[in-house]
């Protein structure tokens, strides 16, 4: 019940104008036990996206599923991942929206050396949350996470409401040439703008797929836009359906209704589906001028034997609560760098570990002014600012250009206080949407000490400078 208090505290008592009573967040369960160990082989492979005649595309991934592992386990289990590097490049695998040591956090030599082709690492950690998390490279991310180097992390909580499905569905645009193969995964024309999309619209890997959901059952969908690129509002056309989660955090169940996702958001919702079999619904991404049908729930089976539809809450959690009184504001600005700085590879080769740096040729975006790299700093540019670990910081986001930027801290889940554009309910995220000219506050506790990224989650604005770090010593 501590969770739930804590929840209660932060996420509602804290709100202005919230007349409704707290829905009662289920306590979490108690913790499970046990190590789950899972191999993660990072390399090309084949797979068919595009129907015949098109061949299959040659995707990067960890593992034969495709579109990408999924990992399950329950909260309070131990993950021991082992990433087999078999590209011919380094890599490492960032753990993204997971509260855990800085040492697992996978960003090459921020946090760890870079896995070698042919070496290979093992990340052990207890993800503290339940929810809906992924995982992904963290160095020429354009290229491996648009070619599909990504998977899914879900840890499952022993309490809580209990669904007749549980449908993890990743959104995707692939970049793909008429063949099969890979297109232009960026421009300069599009780094510097809104970012290059893709052409191909998938659901978990598949073009606009059917898939059964059970007669008059409760269906939780995870919805994670797993795009480099795309923003989407994600609305299910024909069922009513109701937001339990966001980034894999619960917050108080709400209507599905224009909730915007940047690259790297998720939402976990729930909806009652049709009683009579073979009936569809539509997954639909309504941000676009033409709402784009991504995906068909199509009912199946005998219908559940459930009563009346009422969305429960998922259990609380147990974020520890910025202390909002005391807590010290730091305002980051992102803009655009006025110039585009081009870095000639004489002097990118000059700097020491200068390809494991993950150096950009261009830089078009900065936070603070600075652009990630700086200015030829010896291995790494110094954090945009040092926290004192234990204390409470709100910061100001302010989006200065006319572009969307889906903002992402590491090791942290924040507290999101409100935007100067947008009715938000408070909840917390480790990502949120920075509208063209918006002013975001998030809060957090620096309880997790190190050295944690903080960027830009559009690939190319993030390897085109968008990007920092926050130390919490
Ligand atoms: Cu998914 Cu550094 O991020
Ligand atoms: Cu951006």
């Amino acid at each position: 019940a501590g969770g739930a208090a804590s929840l209660a505290g932060g996420v509602l008592a804290a709100g202005a104008g919230w007349a409704v009573a707290a829905p009662a967040f289920p306590p979490p369960g108690p913790l499970a036990t046990g190590t789950v160990g899972v191999t993660l082989v990072a390399k090309q492979r084949e797979a068919r996206i595009l129907p015949e005649p098109a061949g299959p595309s040659p995707v990067i991934t960890y593992s034969d599923d495709f579109p990408g592992p999924v990992i399950r386990m329950k909260r309070g289990q131990r993950l021991r991942a082992t990433l087999v590097n078999g590209l011919d490049e380094h890599t490492s695998i960032h753990w993204h929206g997971i509260r855990l040591p800085n040492a697992q956090d996978g960003v090459p030599w921020l946090t760890q050396k870079p896995v070698q082709p042919g070496e290979s690492f093992t990340y052990d950690f207890v993800p503290p949350d339940s929810g809906s998390f992924f995982f992904h490279s963290h160095c020429d991310t354009v290229k491996l996470l648009g070619r599909g180097l990504a998977g899914l992390l879900i840890v499952e909580d022993t309490n809580g409401p209990v669904f007749d499905a549980d449908l993890p569905l990743m959104v995707k645009d692939w970049q793909l040439e008429a063949d099969g193969r890979f297109g232009t995964l960026t421009s300069d024309r599009g780094a510097a703008r809104a970012g290059t999309f893709g052409n191909v619209a998938t659901v978990n890997g598949r073009i606009d797929p059917v898939i059964e959901v059970p007669a008059n059952g409760d269906v939780r969908l995870r919805l994670y836009n797993v795009d480099s690129t795309r923003v989407v509002d994600l609305r299910l056309d024909g069922a009513e359906a109701f937001i339990l989660a966001v980034d894999g955090l619960p917050l108080a169940p709400r209507p599905l209704d224009g909730w915007v996702m940047g690259p790297a958001m998720r939402i976990d919702v729930v909806f009652r589906a049709p009683a009579e079999p073979g009936r569809d619904i539509r997954l639909v991404n309504a941000y676009a001028a033409e709402p784009r049908p991504l995906a068909t729930l199509r009912t199946a089976g005998a219908p559940r034997p459930n009563g009346r539809f009422t969305p429960r809450p998922l259990p609380a959690h147990d974020i520890p609560q910025p202390d909002l009184k005391r807590a010290e504001t730091h305002r980051f600005d992102f803009s655009s760098t006025a110039v585009a700085q081009s870095f000639a590879p004489a002097v990118l080769a000059g700097l020491p570990y200068a390809d494991s740096l993950c150096l950009s040729e261009k830089t078009f975006w900065a936070i603070d002014q600075k652009s990630w790299p700086q200015d030829g700093h010896e291995r790494l540019p110094p954090p945009l600012v040092t926290l004192t670990r234990g204390k409470s910081y709100v910061f100001e986001l302010v989006n200065l250009t006319p572009h969307l930027h889906p903002i992402h801290i590491h090791g942290y889940a924040f507290l999101v206080l409100g935007s100067d554009k947008r009715d938000l309910p408070r909840h917390h995220a480790d990502t949120v949407l920075l509208e063209p000219k918006e002013r975001m506050r998030v809060a957090i506790k620096a309880d997790n000490p190190g050295d944690w990224m903080f960027h830009c989650h559009i690939i190319e604005h993030q390897e085109t400078g968008m990007m920092g770090y926050l130390r919490v010593a």
